[in-house]
């Protein structure tokens, strides 16, 4: 099964322009409560950020502006793709290795996350992510 599973977003459109509205409880667009909201922009040329794995949080990731390339790896295999569309989320399940790639300018990476930060939930060395995996 692919790493890169969407989530799909109804637009309030009309004239003015469009709207999407996420609710916690809205099951089909985000499976989880949303305890945590971030973004990541004005993100400097060349930089890459990521580089770590969950052991128990849940991320829907949604490029609300620009666009950047996302790269998952479960340790086995490792798939890609753009992320450029507000009406679509990410849905980045627990022990995946995430990277994020060439982002745009005007990159708005908004990120809606199942619980509260916590370094100690964060696996930031590939080596271990990899014996978490096969342990
Ligand atoms: P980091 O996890 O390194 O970002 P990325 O994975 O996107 O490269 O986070 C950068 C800094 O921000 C780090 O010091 C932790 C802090 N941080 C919080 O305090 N709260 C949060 O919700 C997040 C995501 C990061």
């Amino acid at each position: 099964m692919s790493l890169i599973k969407w989530v799909d977003f109804q637009t309030l459109g009309d004239h003015r322009g469009s709207l999407v509205a996420l609710e916690i409880g809205m099951e089909k667009a985000v499976p989880f409560d949303i305890k945590r909201v971030y973004y990541i922009y004005h993100t400097a040329e060349g930089v890459s950020r990521g580089f770590h794995a969950h052991h128990n949080l849940r991320q829907v990731a949604i490029c609300v502006a620009g666009k950047c390339r996302m790269v998952l790896d479960d340790g086995v295999k490792r798939e890609e793709t753009w992320m450029s569309s507000p009406t679509r989320g990410l849905l980045i399940e627990t022990m995946v290795w995430r990277e994020m790639h060439d982002f745009s300018d005007d990159c708005v990476l908004l990120v809606l996350a199942s619980e509260h930060y916590d370094e100690a939930d964060y696996i930031r060395s590939y080596s271990e992510f990899l014996e978490g995996i096969r342990a």
